[in-house]
């Protein structure tokens, strides 16, 4: 077992246990929850040691995030296992519905499909009452992982049978697989059953079927859905016109682009960085390098900084309509145009002058760019 040192110190702590038997053995679900008081003189040992489980539950939890957050997930199934090996043995059952969960995420972020089922049915064998989170989990891995929708189905009727509803979230993650499967009709149903349980759909739950309608080239239909979403109190986001205005790019319909940006502030949302990149990177590859750099403008009198994938763009535009030049000058006053100019900036105009073979040219930005360091 290979703990992170945070891990392993939190380990090293003494660990409550019972007086009588501190093997390593699991006790039967009858086992006391509480280890048994010791007999010893000073009085309530017993709250003082529940307090020390549930000190230990969470301070584990916590460092289980960390460590799934970190990529470690091999760490958080280590030390999940040792946690619940301790908890076996001196408190008689097994760690609580958050640490089940902070588990099942790490595992299933990590495409660990069947260790999930497995974690899920040792859960239930040890009488740990799952909660909406578990669902969602497990839903989550079965309809983006996997895409098998019938075993997401199947959670949720089980789940259920247990007294867990699913949620928004629920719905919201079943609908973005289905859409991302091409189902968009199925995600349409799941929509309306969803309103008729007395589920309310969030932007988020819309979203994925405007981007589905988008993706098939049926953007009249991702615009109806868009009214409708206002319609019904619950206007789309930043986010969602992001993926409205790429499908307008796509189709070179830049005239439309620019309404959508106009109507932005009586709609209620503002465009951010992505909006504009979204659109510049459309403009560039229509070859209409003029409108792109206007955006690039018009970006910054909105007070948004352009990004390290901004500057790629404009770059790449300038470079295949043979503006190198322009491209170059630009370069040379991206500190002063608040730009940010990485190496893969440099690497896309020093490529296309060695294309061009203009080998003066090529050196000059390398020694500019060693001297910026
Ligand atoms: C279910 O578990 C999650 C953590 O995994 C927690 O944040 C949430 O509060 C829990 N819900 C209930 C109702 O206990």
């Amino acid at each position: 077992m290979a703990f992170s040192a945070s891990a392993a110190a939190l380990l090293a702590l003494p660990f409550p246990s019972s007086s009588s038997d501190d093997s390593d053995e699991f006790k039967p679900l009858s086992a006391p929850t509480v280890p048994e008081p010791v007999p010893a003189s000073p009085p309530p040992p017993q709250q003082r040691r529940q307090r020390q489980w549930l000190n230990l539950e969470r301070d584990c939890n916590v460092e289980m995030k960390a460590l799934a957050r970190a990529g470690d997930v091999d760490e958080v199934v280590d030390l999940f296992a040792e946690l619940r090996r301790r908890f076996a043995a001196g408190a008689g059952v097994a760690p609580n519905v958050l640490c089940y969960n902070t588990l099942l995420s790490a595992l299933a972020d990590a495409g660990r499909v069947q260790e999930v089922g497995g974690v899920f049915e040792e859960m239930r064998e040890w009488g740990v009452a799952p909660n909406v989170s578990t669902l969602n989990i497990l839903v989550k891995v079965h309809a983006f992982r996997a895409s098998n929708f019938e075993a997401a189905y199947d959670v949720i009727r089980q789940m259920q049978g247990l007294g867990v509803e699913p949620d928004v979230g629920t719905y919201s993650t079943l609908i973005t697989g289905l859409c991302r499967a091409g189902r968009l009709d199925e995600a349409w149903g799941l929509l309306e059953s969803m309103v008729e349980e007395g589920c309310l759909p969030m932007v988020h739950t819309y979203t994925p079927i405007v981007q589905g309608y988008c993706r098939e080239g049926r953007i009249h239909e991702a615009m109806e859905l868009m009214d409708g979403m206002e319609r019904v109190g619950c206007p789309p986001n930043v986010v969602t016109y992001n993926v409205l205005i790429r499908a307008l790019c796509d189709h070179a319909r830049f005239d439309e682009v620019e309404q959508v940006l106009v109507d932005s502030s009586t709609k209620g949302w503002k465009p951010t960085v992505v909006t504009y990149n979204t659109y510049m990177h459309g403009l560039c590859k229509e070859g209409m390098v003029n409108e792109a750099l206007k955006q690039l403008d018009v970006m910054r009198a909105e007070g948004l900084d352009p990004t390290a994938f901004t500057l790629s763009i404009i770059l790449n535009c300038l470079c295949h309509n043979s503006m190198i030049s322009e491209a170059i000058s630009y370069l040379e006053r991206s500190t002063a145009l608040n730009l940010c100019a990485g190496v893969v900036a440099y690497n896309t105009v020093m490529s296309r002058l060695c294309d061009m073979g203009r080998w003066p040219g090529v050196l000059k930005l390398m020694t500019d760019m060693i001297k910026k360091g």
